[in-house]
């Protein structure tokens, strides 16, 4: 389960990706009347076996319209539960309950209840890397692809609570201008650790390059410094979602783009792109979690219809409402 120790998190192995695994998780999937939904941090062969690939909005999205019987969230816990929220008539299962997600586990809902008592009247938004609980007690969730939309919803006069990624909520401050907004100090450990200095000797190394930054790495307040004194021209630093990246890989003029966010997004950017150079800021960013749903793992979910995501119907009534106006603000896409 999610915050379980590192030693307790071993992955199901033993399955190799090949022709009879994708002919037997395809056949299974069939039998289950399941959607295969894949985050882009995916491993390859996760990706290209899911019914649909793309970021947290779009893939909340795509779960909460699909007409299959059951999601096999092929992700982390958080999205599967928001999946749970979203659509509670359907079977949710994720290949591996233990993925958790370091972020999400940086706020608890009775810290977000303490905090809200500190700041009453104040809007509380947050990322929807959290918890149901904490989404329970949130007016608006969002994602990397919508955050800045939904802070610019909220009246300027209103106080703004925005949790838990403090470089996310960093972005959403300078692109809002917004004085009034609170920011929790939450991290991801996997974006936290690509840093300034890594990304400003990269982009020296690879001038013509663009910089494909996600908003919750370490980076990316670097990134913007970079491109204000002139060492990046600013139309190069690209302040993108996993999902807007797909999209801006096929857009872009660049042949080479630095990549600043887990390395399983290289993937999907290659696809789109195969006559581009994507090269990762730090080829060690890798999310554990996200690397948990395995082949092995993901046979075990269909064979097996484990593990179900449950969500405490009271808490998923209380969370529906802040994640249904997330699926609502923003721009459509981000997924395939
Ligand atoms: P996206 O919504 O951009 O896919 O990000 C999800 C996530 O967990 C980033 O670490
Ligand atoms: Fe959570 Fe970070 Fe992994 Fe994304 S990359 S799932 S934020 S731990």
């Amino acid at each position: 389960m999610p915050g379980m120790a590192v030693q307790d998190l071993a992955p199901y192995t033993g399955v190799e990706p090949d022709e009879a695994w994708a002919h037997e998780v395809r056949k299974l999937a069939r039998e289950r009347d399941a959607v295969l939904l894949a985050h882009n941090y995916q491993a390859p062969a996760i990706q290209d076996i899911a019914d649909h690939t793309g970021d947290s909005l779009a893939l909340s999205r795509i779960a909460a319209a699909s007409d299959a019987s059951t999601i096999v969230f092929c992700g982390v816990h958080f999205m599967a539960e928001t999946a749970k929220i979203l659509a509670p008539e359907k079977t949710v299962l994720i290949p591996d309950a233990r993925a958790g997600c370091s972020l999400a586990d940086s706020i608890t809902g009775a810290q977000l209840r303490e905090w809200k008592a500190e700041h009453p009247g104040a809007v509380v938004v947050s990322y929807v890397n959290t918890t149901a609980e904490v989404k329970a007690e949130t007016d608006i969730c969002c994602t990397s692809s919508n955050a800045v939309d939904v802070v610019a919803s909220i009246p300027a006069d209103q106080e703004v609570l925005f949790c838990p990624d403090q470089f996310l909520g960093a972005h959403v401050k300078r692109e809002t201008g917004r004085e009034n907004i609170h920011i929790w100090a939450g991290e991801c450990h996997v974006h936290a650790g690509i840093n300034g200095p890594e990304l400003a000797q990269r982009a020296a190394e690879n001038p013509d390059a663009d910089l494909f930054i996600h908003p919750e790495c370490g980076c990316a307040t670097s990134a913007l410094y970079l491109a204000g004194e002139g060492t990046v021209p600013a139309e190069k630093v690209k302040i993108l979602s996993t999902g807007d990246m797909v999209h801006e890989a096929r857009d872009t003029k660049a042949t080479t783009v630095l990549v600043a966010t887990e390395v399983g997004m290289l993937h999907q950017l290659r696809k789109a792109a195969p006559e581009i150079d994507f090269r990762a800021v730090n080829d060690r960013a890798s999310c554990r979690f996200m690397k948990m749903i395995t082949p092995a793992a993901l046979l075990r979910a269909l064979r097996e219809g484990a593990d179900e995501v449950h969500v405490d119907p009271d808490t998923a009534a209380r969370a529906r409402a802040s994640v249904q106006r997330m699926i609502e603000i923003g721009k459509p896409g981000g997924g395939e």
